[in-house]
C-alpha cells in the first residue's frame, strides 16, 4: 500500500526542478525556495564552481559533454544527499535547479526519483527558442541550428522528464513571478492532499516512487546511459 502523502511530505524530500534550457528552472527555483524559506541549489552553478568558477559551456569545450555529466550526477548526488539528510550544513529541505540534460543519465533519474518531488517546466519550442536567443548563457548543446537541436533534445527528452514528473506544469509564455505563483499552488495541493482531486494524483505519483523505491524499480522510458 502506497505510503500516506503526509509521511513522504514529513520526510522533507528536496524539490527538483527538471526540463528544458530556457524554461526557467533556475530562476523560478531561487524564487520557490526564498519563498519556501530554504536553499537552492542550481546543480549547473555547483558543477561550475567545483571548476573554480569556469562556465559551463567552457567545461564542454575542454573536457566534452561525458565529463560534465560525471561532474553534474556528482553534484546532484551530493545535492539530494545533502538536502535529504541535513549533512554538510545543508538544510534539509531544498530547491534543486537541475539542468536540462539531468534525464540524459540514468543514475541521475534513478536517484531523483527515489529522493526527490520532481517539477517538470515545460513550455513549446517556439518560446524557449525566443527565450534562449535572448539568454547571456550559451548552451553547447544548441550552438548551430537552434530550433532543430532544441526539437531534437525535446523529442528524446520529453518522454523522460514525463515518467520522472510528480508534478508537471505547463508554462507556456507565463513570466517568472507567475510560474513561481502556479508552483506553489501546486506544492500547496501536494501538501495538503485533502485540497483537491488533482493533489491526490500528485500525492499518489509521490508515493508511487516511495514505493517503488522499496520495490528497487526504477522511472526511465528511454535509454539515458
Ligand atoms: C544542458 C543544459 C544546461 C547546461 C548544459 C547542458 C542540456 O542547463 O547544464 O549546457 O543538456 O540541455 P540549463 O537547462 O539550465 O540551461
Amino acid at each position: 500500500m502506497p505510503l500516506p502523502l503526509s509521511t513522504v511530505i514529513a520526510t522533507a524530500a528536496p524539490i527538483a526542478f527538471v526540463g528544458m534550457a530556457g524554461v526557467g528552472k533556475s530562476a523560478v527555483a531561487r524564487r520557490v525556495a526564498t519563498a519556501l524559506g530554504v536553499e537552492c541549489i542550481d546543480i549547473d552553478a555547483e558543477v561550475s564552481a567545483v571548476r573554480g568558477g569556469q562556465s559551463v559551456s567552457s567545461i564542454f569545450d575542454e573536457i566534452g559533454e561525458d565529463e560534465f555529466r560525471a561532474l553534474e550526477t556528482a553534484a546532484l548526488l551530493d545535492a539530494l544527499d545533502g538536502a535529504r539528510n541535513g549533512v554538510r550544513g545543508r538544510a534539509r529541505r531544498a530547491v534543486i535547479a537541475t539542468g536540462g540534460g539531468v534525464v540524459e543519465r540514468q543514475r541521475n533519474l534513478d536517484a531523483l526519483r527515489r529522493q526527490a518531488l520532481v517539477v517538470w517546466l515545460r513550455s513549446s519550442d517556439d518560446v524557449l527558442a525566443d527565450r534562449l536567443r535572448s539568454s547571456s548563457v550559451r548552451r553547447p548543446l544548441l550552438d548551430g541550428d537552434l530550433e532543430a537541436n532544441l526539437t531534437r533534445l525535446r523529442t528524446r527528452r520529453e518522454p523522460l522528464y514525463r515518467a520522472l514528473a510528480d508534478i508537471e506544469i505547463d508554462v507556456g509564455s507565463a513570466t517568472i513571478p507567475q510560474v513561481v505563483e502556479m508552483v506553489l499552488s501546486r506544492l500547496s495541493a501536494v501538501e495538503d492532499p485533502a485540497q483537491d482531486g488533482e493533489a491526490a494524483q500528485d500525492g499518489e505519483a509521490v508515493a508511487t516512487a516511495v514505493v517503488d523505491e522499496v520495490a528497487g524499480t526504477g522511472a526511465g522510458t528511454g535509454a539515458p546511459r
